[in-house]
């Protein structure tokens, strides 16, 4: 009679299993697939594998975790930036940038998921809000210029915000297009100026899919006051931007990762009757200058202009 052996069961996937699973899954190889990608997917599955071993994930915790993904559906493009994702972007393409040689200039920031491409454009000022909203009013101007600071006319600045609930246009269908939303030509001098409200920082959607990660993380789902940019200008390199305004309790602490050093805005507020007077207002009106240095166009720089999903409206 042949001796029975009995093999002792695996008390842990080991690597070679791993690694054979990850390569099997990423059609690592096949000549018939993309490369990098079959790349970046085995890298991606064996890290997977790997932290799933060692905090013993339960069937349980993977199905929840597969639901969760499930359940983004757009707050994918909050979930990005609330975990450091496209702050991390910018941190890559700031060392691409410093690798190709480039320097100077008002340094970039995240784009957020609420641009709407499209908002009307008119010369060197633009009002952005419709007037409906009772906020604050807010003048803002600055200069456009390039690193060697020759002043950049015809530069297009499209900027937008948020309203004094924390809410976009389009987003928030109570709020009439394109409000709080323009693109302004600088002049000769590179300068833009528009009026507009104090804008609120905003939360994720309570109750959401990213701040329900976010809170189960400890931390929580708001960003500061802040007021986007893109600035772009012939034979310069396109900059996303944005200011967040300080004295904001949130400046400093933007669940988005957003806040540069030098992108924090100062709030001016002006009694002087003469320039109340001149904007046709009834009292006080706060005020912020802001000026962006844009880089020259150089050879070999890597691209400027992120492409991602935007929505457009007609
Ligand atoms: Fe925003």
């Amino acid at each position: 009679m042949a001796k029975r052996v009995t093999k002792k069961p695996p008390t842990k996937v080991d690597e070679k299993t791993m690694k054979s699973l990850a390569k099997k899954a990423s059609g690592l190889g096949d000549k018939k697939g993309d490369k990098r990608l079959q790349a970046i997917t085995n890298r991606i599955l064996l890290d997977l594998f790997k932290t799933m071993q060692d905090f013993k994930i339960t069937p349980d915790e993977a199905w929840t975790a597969v639901s969760y993904f499930g359940s983004l559906g757009h707050e994918a493009g909050l979930l990005t930036p609330g975990l450091g994702i496209e702050h991390f972007i910018d941190l890559l393409q700031d060392a691409a940038d410093a690798k190709a040689g480039l320097k100077g200039g008002t340094p970039r920031t995240i784009e957020g998921p609420l641009y709407i491409a499209g908002a009307p454009i008119s010369d060197g000022y633009a009002r952005l809000d419709d007037g409906k909203d009772k906020a604050d009013v807010l003048m803002v101007s600055g200069r456009v210029t390039s690193t060697n600071g020759k002043p950049l006319a015809n530069a297009v600045v499209d900027v937008w915000h948020a309203n004094s609930m924390g809410n976009y246009s389009h987003f928030d269908p109570s709020q009439s297009k394109y409000n709080l939303r323009r693109r302004i030509r600088t002049d000769k001098d590179g300068r833009y100026t528009f009026r507009t409200i104090m804008p609120v920082g905003y939360g994720c959607p309570p109750g959401g899919p990213t701040e329900t990660f976010l809170k189960k993380l400890g931390r929580h789902a708001s960003r500061p006051s802040h007021v986007h940019y893109f600035v772009s200008a012939k034979g310069h390199r396109q900059l996303t931007t944005q200011f967040n305004l300080a004295g904001d309790p949130l400046t400093y602490d933007d669940f988005a990762f957003a806040t540069r050093d030098e992108l924090v805005a100062d709030v001016h507020r002006v009694k002087d009757k003469t320039r109340i007077a001149e904007l046709g207002l009834d009292g006080p009106f706060n005020e912020i200058t802001f000026d962006f240095e844009l880089q020259p166009n150089k050879k070999g720089a890597p691209d400027s202009i992120v492409r991602r999903d935007r929505v457009t409206i007609g």
